[in-house]
């Protein structure tokens, strides 16, 4: 560990001295947890992130939006207007790179889930559904039920590893769950957590901001930390190790999320893309989700932070949104693709700015919580690689069968608890319904049929099919056809040999 003396010439060095203002009154303990944060800083970047945080703060919005065009449609498939062969070909495609270890998942887990408001990570929340799972484990069935599929089609024993990004705020917590979980019945050597880097958060002058008089307001560098952790922590080597080739990468709060959908990554296969996104068609003009596009001829995202409202709200003669392809934040990479960010292009990356209210301790040495913003921290997007893509593509797919994010609490209208349980248990409704069962409610009445209900209201019923048993909605014919089911229902893997037998 560095000493004291050289972590304060580092700290002068870098115009950044005020850090150390309150040393004499810290205690032993005190100090020496201080002195290795400052150590695990990069005080030769420091001087250079506060100037930049500063000066793009400073800066006036970048008005980059004006030259944004859609994707070609050569370049994207859809579930909704493919052909259904070529979409059964990328699913058989997608699932033969699964059941040859091809195929690898990666969570972004390492935000802070500061809407949501909840001190523990995202991933372990309940949003109440009949069976009381959680975000994680209803992610951990689905990757071990898509092993299943492949394994049954192509005769193998496969194996997805599940590559989970966490931060300082969100290691400990989700370890101690996977582990008091047994890694919900998955391998444990292929559930590998690793650690994104943290930056200091700064003040409208360049000053790196005291959160207490022994610690410095830190966040998460932004998801595009993420090229930086896979090289900080092996990742890819054992990647290459492994035998994986493509990775699916998505984040934390999709209920709805297909885990290593094989039909997006047959689609990317078979059209040699290095790089993809999955899109949705957007809802309404101001949905805080980003614009998959183009601008002056480059792929990319435009974040909906950061998109002038005029062009956001521009249509076509149609009366759709001319910039309609709304990111929901799955991503396909090569490991070819991504190794050549790490060694080429991760120091371009250029931070986006984030207005925040930092709590802080001001030069009295009172702690303070800020009424308005007073800070910026500085966020890598991991969408910001697209640009250095040489074949990019995008995939279309339904928002009811694939989206619905959990972003804020129930206080709010949208994105909360309920809007996520309620579209996962219609989707489970129309599965059943598609399968050939009536549902009936607790007095054996049939229920209206799901297609009839939109997907912001409640379900027709409480339907819960486990992903142990069914995926997407595949096999459930067999044990569901012409049965007439009472709900409350939770589909089990016990519940679903029992009504096969009958
Ligand atoms: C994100 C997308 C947005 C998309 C939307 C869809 C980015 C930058 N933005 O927005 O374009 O339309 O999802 O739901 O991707 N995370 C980290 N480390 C961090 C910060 C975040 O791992 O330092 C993770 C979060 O845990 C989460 C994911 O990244 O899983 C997305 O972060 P979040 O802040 O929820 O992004 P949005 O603003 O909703």
């Amino acid at each position: 560990m560095s000493s004291l003396e050289a972590v304060t010439r580092g700290l002068e060095l870098a115009g950044q001295r005020h850090v150390l203002q309150f040393w004499p009154e810290l205690d032993e303990e005190e100090r020496a947890r201080f002195l290795q944060d400052l150590d695990l800083l990069d005080l030769d970047g420091l001087r250079a992130h506060c100037e930049r945080a500063a000066a793009a703060a400073a800066a006036p919005p970048a008005g980059g939006d004006r030259s944004i065009e859609p994707v070609p449609p050569e370049l994207i498939g859809s579930v909704r207007t493919s052909d259904p062969e070529s979409l059964s070909a990328w699913r058989e495609e997608g699932l033969m790179q699964i059941s040859q270890n091809r195929v690898g998942v990666l969570l972004l887990a390492g935000g802070q889930g500061t809407r949501l408001g909840v001190q523990y990570p995202k991933g372990m929340y309940n949003v109440g559904l009949p069976s009381n799972k959680t975000l994680y484990q209803i992610q951990a069935e689905r990757i071990h039920k898509i092993q299943e599929l492949a394994d049954v089609k192509h005769g193998s024993r496969c194996s997805v590893p599940w590559y989970i990004m966490t931060s300082e705020f969100t290691l400990a917590p989700t370890q101690k769950f996977f582990e008091e979980n047994s890694y919900f019945g998955l391998e444990p050597s292929n559930v590998i957590l690793f650690e994104q880097r943290m930056i200091p958060a700064v003040t409208f002058d360049g000053k790196v901001i005291l959160q207490g008089k022994g610690k410095i307001a830190m966040a998460p560098d932004g998801n595009g930390g993420l090229y930086q952790a896979l090289v900080d922590n092996k990742v890819l080597e054992d990647m290459r190790r492994r035998g994986v080739e493509y990775l699916h990468v998505y984040c934390v709060d999709n209920i709805l999320v297909k885990m290593a959908d094989p039909v997006f990554i047959g689609f990317c296969v078979s059209k040699g893309a290095d790089c993809g996104a999955k899109v949705v068609e957007k809802a309404f003009p101001t949905e805080p989700v980003g614009v998959v596009c183009r601008v002056q001829g480059v792929s990319q995202v435009v974040e909906y932070s950061e998109i002038h409202p005029d062009t956001a709200g521009l249509r076509g003669p149609g009366g759709d949104l001319v910039h309609g392809a709304g990111n929901i934040c799955i991503h396909f990479f090569t490991r070819a693709f991504l190794q050549e960010v790490a060694e080429k292009f991760e120091s371009q990356l250029k931070p986006h700015v984030a207005i925040k209210k930092v709590p802080f301790v001001d030069s009295e040495g009172n702690q303070v919580k800020p009424t308005k913003p007073n800070g910026i921290k500085m966020e890598k997007f991991v969408f910001d690689v697209f640009p250095f893509s040489r074949n990019f593509v995008a995939f279309e797919v339904l928002r009811e069968e694939e989206f619905s994010p959990l972003k804020n609490a129930d206080s709010a209208a949208t994105d909360n608890p309920t809007t996520a349980r309620n579209s996962l248990l219609t989707q489970h409704c129309r599965w059943a319904a598609a399968a050939g069962a009536t549902l009936l409610d607790q007095h054996g009445k049939p229920l209206p049929p799901a297609a009839s209900v939109s997907p912001a209201d409640a379900p027709p019923a409480q339907c819960e099919i486990s992903p142990l048993v069914s995926y997407f909605g595949e096999g459930l014919d067999l044990m569901l056809k012409g049965k007439n089911l009472r709900t409350p229902l939770i589909l089990d893997l016990i519940k679903a040999q029992d009504l096969q037998a009958q």
